[in-house]
């Protein structure tokens, strides 16, 4: 969450303390994957959305330009769309040029929830020009927390792209779907994006890619606690690794040790084995009754799936229950 100065604020800074010392004096290592987005995480994500591997962003590109047409149905008019984790109009972009059959747009309202408040901003400028009878209400908010929204008439219309929700950990997906269920209120909506299980063959690739951009995504958190946690991290002796976990259908992203030794984090001396790793990320792949059932628990309906040709990645429309 970088301020205007380009510097974390002093909560965003006790924030990162906090989550890398609870999660490196566990007894498996860990560390959450928000942490992964400073400005530089930003950029290399970017970068990975790019790689020829990573399949994920343009194949639910693909089905939007594609379907998102079929996406909202006839009774959403006038509405709201609540977009979770929206740094940029990009995928909202998709929905937001909707019209009905007499040319009228079904969205009068756009509420991106995120922290990126700078981001959001210079969006709502951007959409000012593009988009004049939209009023875009940006929410500053961390998604992952109970959320009230600013009041407004009409149909409420959440979109989750991306298959963020992979990276949570089943429970917290049920957290968060509950939470969107709550903050959308009666009668709602909600397409979230997420990426399906297949050949592992094919998922591996995009999280261990030729050039390297993700293991630079993953390595970037050590630089970020060396910054902003007071660590000593030596990046030579660390590596990136993703491997397939079957039984729990996710890839995991590791640090690994090369040697033994000892880290200071933030005060601490924090002891590593060689070979032992940091747990940096799961990015689970659902077989769509697994989401549907997750989503059932969150108190959402499925109506309707959209895949690519392959199966690869879904978009579901759920309704409240
Ligand atoms: C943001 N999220 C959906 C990405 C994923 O594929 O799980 C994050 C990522 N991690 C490594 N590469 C991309």
């Amino acid at each position: 969450m970088p301020n205007d100065t380009g510097f974390p604020s002093r909560s965003l800074r006790d924030d990162v303390v906090h989550a890398a010392v609870a999660g490196l004096t566990a007894t498996r290592k860990t560390l959450p994957p928000w942490l992964f987005y400073d400005q530089e995480g930003c950029r290399l994500f970017y970068e990975i959305t790019e790689l020829p591997e990573y399949y994920l962003t343009r194949t639910e590109a693909a089905i939007l330009t594609s379907q998102a047409a079929q996406m909202v149905p006839a009774s959403v008019r006038d509405a709201a769309l609540v977009e979770f984790g929206a740094s940029s109009e990009h995928k909202a972009g998709y929905l937001l040029g909707l019209t009905d059959a007499a040319g009228g747009p079904l969205f009068r309202f756009y509420l991106p929830v995120d922290v990126a408040q700078a981001e959001m901003l210079a969006m709502q400028s951007r959409l000012r020009q593009s988009h004049p009878y939209l009023r875009v209400m940006p929410v500053v908010a961390d998604f992952m927390q109970p959320l009230r929204l600013p009041p407004i008439d009409g149909a409420r219309f959440g979109f989750f792209p991306g298959s963020t929700i992979g990276n949570l950990d089943p429970d917290a997906a049920i957290g968060f779907l509950s939470r969107a269920a709550e903050t959308l209120g009666r009668d709602a909506w909600l397409l979230l994006g997420a990426d399906l299980r297949k050949d592992p063959a094919i998922v591996l690739p995009a999280y261990n890619d030729k050039a390297g951009v993700t293991a630079a995504f993953n390595l970037n958190l050590l630089t970020r606690l060396n910054r902003d946690a007071a660590s000593s991290f030596d990046l030579e002796t660390f590596r990136h690794e993703a491997i397939w976990n079957d039984a729990d259908s996710r890839i995991e992203m590791h640090l690994i040790s090369m040697v033994e030794q000892t880290v200071r984090v933030a005060g601490r001396a924090i002891p590593f084995r060689r070979g032992e790793t940091i747990h940096t990320e799961s990015s689970y792949k659902y077989r769509p009754e697994t989401l549907r059932e997750l989503a059932s628990a969150g108190g959402w309906r499925q109506e309707r799936i959209w895949t690519d040709p392959q199966g690869w990645f879904g978009i579901f429309l759920f309704q409240r229950m």
